[in-house]
C-alpha cells in the first residue's frame, strides 16, 4: 500500500519538476510550490511519513527507507531544475547585456574655474602677499552686524537703499561683507589685517549689470599708526599688480557710513591707457572699489580704542572685477554655467 502510494508521490513530483515554467508562473516560483506540496510539512510525503504509526514494527525500518528514498529522489530532482533553471536565466542575461566593446566611450566631461573664482584667486594671491589673511563671515546675519555696528542705524537711508532680503526682523542675508569687519574686530586681537570674500544679497530684479546675489571681497586694516596715504598705497599697489604697472589710480570723495573719510577708487582704463573709449564708455577711468578710513564710532562700537588704533577698509565688487578683466559684457553670462562660456577663461 505504502509502496505504491510512495511511487505515484514520486511520480506526480517529478512530473511537475519537469513541467514547472512551462505555465504562467515563475519557473522557480514553481518549482518551490513542489517541494512544500510534497516535503512542506503539510506535503504528501510528510503526510506519509505521519501514517508510520499505522505500520508494523518490523516492517518500519523498510518503509522508512522507502520514504527517505522517495524524498532524496524529490530533492535531487529539485536541485538539478533549479540549477538548470538559474543557469539558462543567467545565460539569458548574458545575452540581452552583452556590451559592444566596439562603442566609442562616454568621455568624462571636465569643468571650468569660474572666471569669478579665477578673478577672486588673483585678488587673494595680491592681498596673501601683502601680509593679508583671508577669513570668511557668515551669509545669514543679525541686522546688528550687517548695518548697527556699521554706523547704519534704525532708519538710516543706507538700510532703504540697500534692499535687504529679511529672513525675519533681526536675521537677513547680508547686503554687504563689510559685515565680516564687525566679527573680526569683535576678537580683539590686534593689529587686523584681513580680507573677507564671499556672497552677497540684495533684493534687484536681474539685468546685465545687476543680481540678488553677488560677490564681494572686504577689506580690513587695523593698527596703530594708519594714515590715509597707507590706503591709498595700498590700493594703488594692488591695482598695478590686478591690471598692469602703468595703471593709475584716483580716489574721488564718497560717502558711506562706516568709514570718515571715504572716496572710491578709479582705475585707468586699461583698454586705452585713459584716452577714453567704448570700454571705459569715453571717461577714461573706470571705478572698482569703495574705501575709506574707518570711522571712529565703528572701532568704538566693537570694543577697540579709536584713540589708539586706526584703521582703513574697502570693498570691492568680485563680479565687477572678473567683468572687466575678461570683458565680459553681461553679468548675465557669469551665472549660466555654460560650460562653452566658461572654457574661454
Ligand atoms: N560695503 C560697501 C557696499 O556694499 C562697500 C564698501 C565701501 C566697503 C567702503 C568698505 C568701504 O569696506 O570702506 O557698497
Amino acid at each position: 500500500m505504502i509502496r505504491e502510494n510512495l511511487e505515484k508521490i514520486r511520480e506526480a513530483a517529478l512530473k511537475q519538476i519537469n513541467d514547472a515554467g512551462i505555465g504562467e508562473k515563475d519557473a522557480l516560483d514553481a518549482l518551490n510550490d513542489v517541494r512544500v506540496a510534497f516535503l512542506g510539512k503539510k506535503g504528501e510525503l510528510t503526510a506519509v511519513l505521519k501514517s508510520m504509526k499505522e505500520v508494523a514494527a518490523e516492517e518500519r525500518p523498510k518503509v522508512g527507507a522507502m520514504v527517505n528514498e522517495t524524498r532524496d529522489v524529490i530533492e535531487n530532482a529539485l536541485k538539478e531544475a533549479k540549477e538548470r533553471m538559474e543557469a539558462a536565466a543567467m545565460n539569458e542575461r548574458l545575452k540581452k547585456e552583452k556590451i559592444d566593446v566596439t562603442l566609442p566611450s562616454k568621455r568624462q566631461e571636465m569643468g571650468h574655474r569660474h572666471p569669478n573664482t579665477i578673478a577672486l584667486e588673483e585678488l587673494e594671491r595680491i592681498f596673501i602677499g601683502m601680509g593679508y589673511e583671508v577669513v570668511e563671515g557668515p551669509e545669514v546675519e543679525r541686522d546688528y552686524y550687517n548695518f548697527e555696528a556699521l554706523n547704519i542705524p534704525e532708519g538710516h537711508p543706507a538700510k532703504d537703499e540697500q534692499d535687504t532680503f529679511y529672513i525675519s526682523g533681526d536675521i537677513l542675508l547680508r547686503t554687504q561683507t563689510s559685515s565680516t569687519q564687525v566679527h573680526e574686530m569683535e576678537k580683539g586681537r590686534l593689529p587686523i589685517k584681513m580680507i573677507s570674500p564671499g556672497r552677497v544679497f540684495r533684493s534687484d530684479a536681474v539685468d546685465a549689470t545687476h543680481s540678488p546675489s553677488f560677490h564681494q571681497v572686504e577689506g580690513l586694516l587695523i593698527d596703530e599708526k594708519v594714515s590715509f596715504s597707507d590706503l591709498k598705497g595700498t590700493l594703488a599697489e594692488f591695482a598695478k599688480e590686478l591690471f598692469g604697472a602703468d595703471t593709475k589710480v584716483r580716489f574721488r570723495p564718497h560717502h558711506f557710513p562706516f568709514t570718515e573719510p571715504s572716496a572710491e577708487m578709479d582705475v585707468s582704463c586699461f583698454k586705452c591707457g585713459g584716452k577714453g573709449c567704448r570700454f571705459c564708455k569715453g571717461e577714461g577711468w573706470i571705478e572698482i572699489l569703495g574705501c575709506g578710513m574707518v570711522h571712529p564710532h565703528v572701532l568704538e562700537m566693537s570694543g577697540i580704542d579709536p584713540l589708539r588704533y586706526r584703521g582703513f577698509a574697502f570693498g570691492i565688487g568680485l563680479e565687477r572685477i572678473a567683468l572687466l578683466k575678461y570683458e565680459i559684457d553681461d553679468m548675465r553670462l557669469l551665472y549660466e554655467n555654460d560650460i562653452r562660456f566658461l572654457k574661454q577663461f
